[in-house]
């Protein structure tokens, strides 16, 4: 057999030779530290249990939602992002300001047991909703930005009172990062942060989250409020406008649609940029592993190292409990 041997001095296939070489030079790595576990928690005991479209994500009473953060803990996943499902709805989303509301008392249940979990809550009104929409309808049946400000405004104080670290408003209203800023502020709440959802499309990724969480409009559509899908500069934009008006962290959501907006953001803003790999996300890969046609393991670990290479700081994502898991030490 003839050997050729070509003249090459560069060679990049030699630092992928071994595990232990490729450990070496391997750029990026998934912090579990920066993981985020969305939980939903219902009002009434009856609504708790798995979420079809989302296997292995479940709805939890206050209580079992307490339990499932100590298992989250262990695995060293200490930040929870809290999505409420109340017993009543109506058209004023009356059920998310009432101070013993689900997202209050969960807060508070987590905060007690266990004062060093970082307890996020998702404001947003379409859980609340009789008709599903993120805020107050005007007479043409739109959303009313100023007024459900207001709305926000009054909700996130309840939150802050219920002990929540971090205030997460995902209604996209205009002005709103300001409007909480100051009434936190007013009411001696400097120390909790807004993770601001500014770049949120209007996405067709959102459809398990919306059973899970019951939260389906039940006319029409969220485009006259969420981003149209193929704009990058406008969420530029409004990324910026919301870190003037006070935003601690910003996001981008979805995640693996929009890793181009991640790291678009990356490069023009030093704040600390979340991701949000949705509900939508998790079932396609869910579907398709349980269907044998995707090594689950692998492609989840593949997809969320993708999001820390595209520059995102915190990843909220349904498989961080797995990946922690996976992943733990001695595992
Ligand atoms: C509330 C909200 C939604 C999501 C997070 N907060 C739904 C929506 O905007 O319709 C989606 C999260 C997911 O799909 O995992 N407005």
């Amino acid at each position: 057999m003839i050997r050729t041997r070509l003249q090459q001095l560069i060679r990049p296939r030699r630092l992928r030779r071994t595990p232990t070489l490729r450990a070496l030079v391997r750029e990026h790595r998934v912090d579990v530290a920066k993981l985020v576990q969305p939980l939903f928690i219902v009002e009434n005991a009856g609504d708790a249990g798995p979420i079809g479209s989302m296997p292995g994500i479940h709805r939890y009473t206050v209580e079992s939602a307490v339990q499932e953060v100590g298992l989250l803990d262990a695995l060293d996943v200490r930040t929870v992002l809290l999505f409420g499902i109340p017993e009543t709805k109506d058209a004023a989303a009356s059920s998310n300001y009432d101070p013993n509301g689900v997202v209050q008392r969960a807060a508070r249940a987590i905060k007690d047991a266990f004062p060093h979990v970082i307890v996020i809550a998702d404001l947003c009104n379409c859980e609340y909703t009789d008709h599903g929409h993120c805020g107050i309808l005007d007479e043409s049946g739109d959303v009313d930005n100023d007024a459900t400000v207001e709305l926000l405004v009054r909700t996130a104080l309840t939150y802050a009172r219920a002990g929540v670290d971090i205030i997460a408003p995902s209604d996209m209203m205009d002005g709103r990062v300001r409007a909480i800023r100051e009434a936190l502020d007013a009411e001696d709440f400097e120390r909790v942060a807004i993770m601001a959802y500014s770049a949120k499309y209007s996405s067709a990724f959102y459809g398990p989250f919306r059973e899970a969480a019951d939260s389906t409009p039940q006319f029409g559509d969220r485009r006259t409020y969420q981003m149209d899908p193929p704009n990058e500069r406008e969420a530029l934009r409004e990324i910026a406008l919301d870190i003037e008006e006070g935003a601690d962290v910003v996001m981008v959501k979805p995640g693996l649609p929009y890793l181009d907006i991640v790291r678009a953001a990356r490069e023009s803003f030093d704040t600390p940029i979340a991701v949000y790999n949705v509900s939508g996300e998790y079932a396609m890969l869910k579907a398709a592993a349980q269907n044998g046609w995707i090594e689950e393991e692998r492609a989840v670990d593949e997809l969320l190292v993708s999001f820390v290479r595209a520059g995102a700081d915190i990843i909220i994502t349904y498989f961080a409990k797995e990946f922690a898991a996976r992943h733990a030490p001695g595992a």
